[in-house]
């Protein structure tokens, strides 16, 4: 066993949570500072491995890392407001964060369940064709036709339905603070319908 790999399990000793998280890992892919915040905090909300519970916690497994590392220093300098994780970011250095993207963007995704069916049928039309009616561009058009992302733009696929009509509201009321000029000009020409539908349909993509 590598010297680092015992380090973080007597670290972790008599912290069973702590220790699913180091147990599950490649030997190099988390320091003990990382494994001890992942097990005491973000896991209570986003899940030991990224999946979270509830729908108004965004997934995180899969997500592109430098997306990850983005959105959290965003929300430790303030750029990205959001009360619950400012509180979470406030004291993460640079390499805390480095170490929790890299953590999470490891983890896979997992099985996804098909929402409402006409619903998402909407949400098909608007995410692949955008709604040329109103100026709303194909989500897949910087997404990715499977929701995928790139490493400069977030996955969506698999991500909570709820979540995904939260933060379309935030963009369009601009309340979603970092980097929303895209986002607003797509969101604010989107209506209630298709931004549920699109929503339920990204829910769905695996
Ligand atoms: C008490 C619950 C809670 C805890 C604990 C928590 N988060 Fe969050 N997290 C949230 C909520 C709620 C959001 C959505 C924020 C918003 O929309 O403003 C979020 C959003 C995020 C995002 C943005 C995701 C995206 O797709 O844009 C990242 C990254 C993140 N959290 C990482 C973490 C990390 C890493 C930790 C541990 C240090 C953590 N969170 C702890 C509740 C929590
Ligand atoms: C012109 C490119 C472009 C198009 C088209 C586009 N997006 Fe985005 N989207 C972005 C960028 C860039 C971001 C990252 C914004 C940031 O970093 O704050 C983003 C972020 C998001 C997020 C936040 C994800 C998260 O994890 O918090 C959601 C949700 C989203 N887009 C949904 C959509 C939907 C739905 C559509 C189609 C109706 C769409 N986007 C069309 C560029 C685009």
């Amino acid at each position: 066993m590598k010297a680092f790999v015992k380090l973080v399990l007597t670290v972790v000793a008599g912290m069973s949570s702590l220790q699913t998280v180091a147990a599950s890992l490649p030997a190099t892919a988390v320091s003990p500072r990382v494994a001890e915040v992942i097990a005491s905090r973000c896991a209570l909300c986003h899940g030991p491995q990224g999946e979270s519970a509830s729908a108004i916690y965004p997934r995180l497994a899969a997500q592109h890392p430098d997306y990850l590392v983005k959105q959290l220093r965003d929300f430790r300098d303030g750029r990205r407001k959001g009360e619950t994780m400012t509180d979470m970011a406030k004291d993460l250095h640079d390499e805390d964060i480095t170490g929790l993207a890299a953590f999470f963007a490891s983890r896979k995704a997992g099985g996804r369940q098909a929402g409402d069916v006409e619903l998402a049928g909407v949400g098909k039309y608007i995410y692949h064709r955008g709604n040329t009616f109103s100026g709303v561009a194909a989500c897949a058009s910087c997404h990715g036709p499977n929701g995928l992302g790139t490493e400069l733009l977030p996955r969506l696929a698999g991500q909570h339905p709820a979540y995904i009509e939260i933060q379309l509201k935030e963009f369009n009321k601009r309340a979603r603070t970092n980097d929303n000029s895209i986002m607003h000009s797509i969101a604010a020409k989107l209506t209630e319908l298709e931004t549920k539908a699109v929503s339920v349909y990204i829910g769905g993509l695996q």
